[in-house]
């Protein structure tokens, strides 16, 4: 398929725990696919729209129990929402290929799993108020005391997640690989251990049998 005759749009996410390289691996993506000729659109969550910005900063900054689980589902599902109206659904009818450095998979796993087990709740909301899926999933997998340590070292004021510590980048972990098994069809998994050019060279074959 040539950059011309990409019609529909293709919407890939990244997922991993925090520190598995997800924002350098995006921003690689896109710049090769630039070269390609494709029309690609760069985006975040939480965030990636003005509204779901200020949404980010009320969600990842300030006390580690400053919100409830539920609470975290609505405010990520309504930021989600607008990045969706606002910039994602635009792009993918204008047929762009947004690359969104997580999305739902990470509701499904921070909220749906570090605190009880919420995952039809977040499940439930997402079919009501977001409804589509991305078409292919990157979920770079990485041990969790290296990832913490890498996200660590950047030092950002998002850090209320990774306040939590390494016992929940392993939840997250395994419940990102349980997901992979349970979407196969959508995710592929890449080995985040390896250097960032191994990493970006096995991104980049998973996106072209995409693209095929
Ligand atoms: P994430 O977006 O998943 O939190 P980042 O892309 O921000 O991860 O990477 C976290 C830190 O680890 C950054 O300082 C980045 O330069 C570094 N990093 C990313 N990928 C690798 C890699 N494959 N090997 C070693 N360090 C890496
Ligand atoms: P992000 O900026 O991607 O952090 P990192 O680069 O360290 O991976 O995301 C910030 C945090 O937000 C991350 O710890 C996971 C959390 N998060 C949720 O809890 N739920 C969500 O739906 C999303 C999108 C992120």
């Amino acid at each position: 398929m040539t950059a011309q005759d990409l019609k529909t749009g293709v919407f890939i996410s990244f997922e991993g725990i925090d520190g598995s390289g997800k924002s350098t691996q995006s921003k690689r993506l896109a710049a090769q696919l630039r070269t390609k000729g494709y029309d690609v659109v760069e985006t975040r969550e939480p965030g990636g729209s003005p509204g779901a910005e200020e949404i980010r900063a009320l969600v990842l900054q300030g006390d580690p129990d400053r919100w409830s689980a539920e609470t975290e589902i609505l405010l990520f599902t309504a930021a989600r929402r607008d990045h969706m109206e606002r910039l994602i659904t635009p792009a993918l009818q204008a047929g762009k290929i947004v690359i969104c450095d997580r999305f739902a998979d990470s509701t499904r796993m921070y909220q749906g799993l570090s605190r009880g087990d919420l995952r039809s709740v977040v499940d439930t909301l997402h079919e009501l108020m977001i409804g589509r899926e991305p078409d292919l999933t990157i979920l770079i997998d990485m041990d969790p005391a290296t990832g913490l340590q890498r996200a660590l070292a950047r030092q950002t004021a998002d850090e209320r997640f990774e306040a939590f510590g390494e016992e929940l980048q392993s939840k997250m972990r395994a419940g990102f690989l349980a997901l992979a098994q349970e979407y196969p069809e959508r995710f592929c998994t890449i080995d985040g251990a390896q250097s960032p050019d191994k990493v970006a060279a096995d991104i980049e074959n998973a996106v072209a049998e995409a693209l095929r």
